[in-house]
């Protein structure tokens, strides 16, 4: 047998072996376990630049925020843009914000604290939380600005609870809740939201893939945010 031939063929075994003769050139994927057998590769996607020293992502907390709540069908969306009032872009968001002045003088923030029908979103919808109240005010007092940082956030951190939930909480359940869901589709709990984990549509959406409606609306979740999400459904959607 000729030297080149043998060589191939001890290459060949040894790949069929699992063995890597060039393991210095790649790098091998983290691996998760997924509860009854198998594994898939764990996603890790590449790192956005992160926001420093506290700073607000417009982009990735405020936007996703009102969009989800505010940005709605009959309420401020570009098509029903109630009172005028439009909170679906950067521009539009602004009308209603006085950078360089405390949020108190800022329309978009005085509204989510008033009481009764005043208050947005208006009832029966849910109040903004207090977090997320400070995170518009804090990101006014930053003077307002049009951030793209990505918020820290470890693609390896994938429970439920902890990660998976406030990020829909965030970021879809504004429309996905209540007697008006859009499209019929609820993503208030665990159970809601496991049927579209298990079916391909929570994640087809959020990546905007071809197929799919692109969730949220006019906005992408950022990559690391996508991958959490990849990696909690990879690794079998449990309610951890
Ligand atoms: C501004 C309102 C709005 C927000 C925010 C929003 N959605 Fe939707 N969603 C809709 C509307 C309207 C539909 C129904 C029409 C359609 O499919 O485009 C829908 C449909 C869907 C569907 C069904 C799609 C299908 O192909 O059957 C899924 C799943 C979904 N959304 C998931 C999400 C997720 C996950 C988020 C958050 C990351 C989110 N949505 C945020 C308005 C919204």
């Amino acid at each position: 047998m000729e030297y080149k031939t043998l060589l191939s063929l001890f290459l060949w075994t040894g790949s069929l072996l699992g063995l890597s003769f060039f393991s210095s050139c790649h790098t091998d994927p983290i691996v998760v376990s997924v509860p009854g057998g198998g594994s898939y590769p764990n996603v890790n996607p590449g790192s956005g630049e992160e926001c420093e020293d506290g700073t607000i992502s417009f982009q990735y907390e405020v936007l996703p925020l009102l969009v989800s709540s505010c940005a709605t069908s009959g309420c401020h969306d570009a098509a029903s843009h109630k009172d005028g009032v439009i909170l679906d872009s950067y521009e539009n968001i602004m009308e209603e914000v006085k950078p360089n002045k405390p949020p108190s003088k800022s329309k978009l923030y005085q509204v989510l604290v008033r009481s009764g029908r005043e208050r947005m979103p208006p009832p029966p919808a849910d109040p903004f939380t207090q977090e997320q109240i400070d995170l518009i005010a804090t990101w006014i007092e930053q003077g307002a600005l049009n951030t793209t940082c990505s918020p820290a956030c470890d693609a390896n951190n994938h429970s439920f609870q902890a990660d998976i939930l406030p990020i829909i909480q965030q970021s879809c359940v504004g429309c996905h809740s209540g007697s008006q869901a859009s499209g019929s589709v609820w993503l208030e709990t665990y159970n809601d939201i496991y049927p579209y984990a298990i079916n391909g549509k929570l994640l087809g959406t959020v990546k905007h893939q071809a197929g799919y409606s692109a969730m949220p609306p006019g906005v992408q979740l950022n990559d690391c945010r996508i991958a959490q999400i990849e990696n909690w459904i990879n690794n079998g959607a449990p309610n951890d």
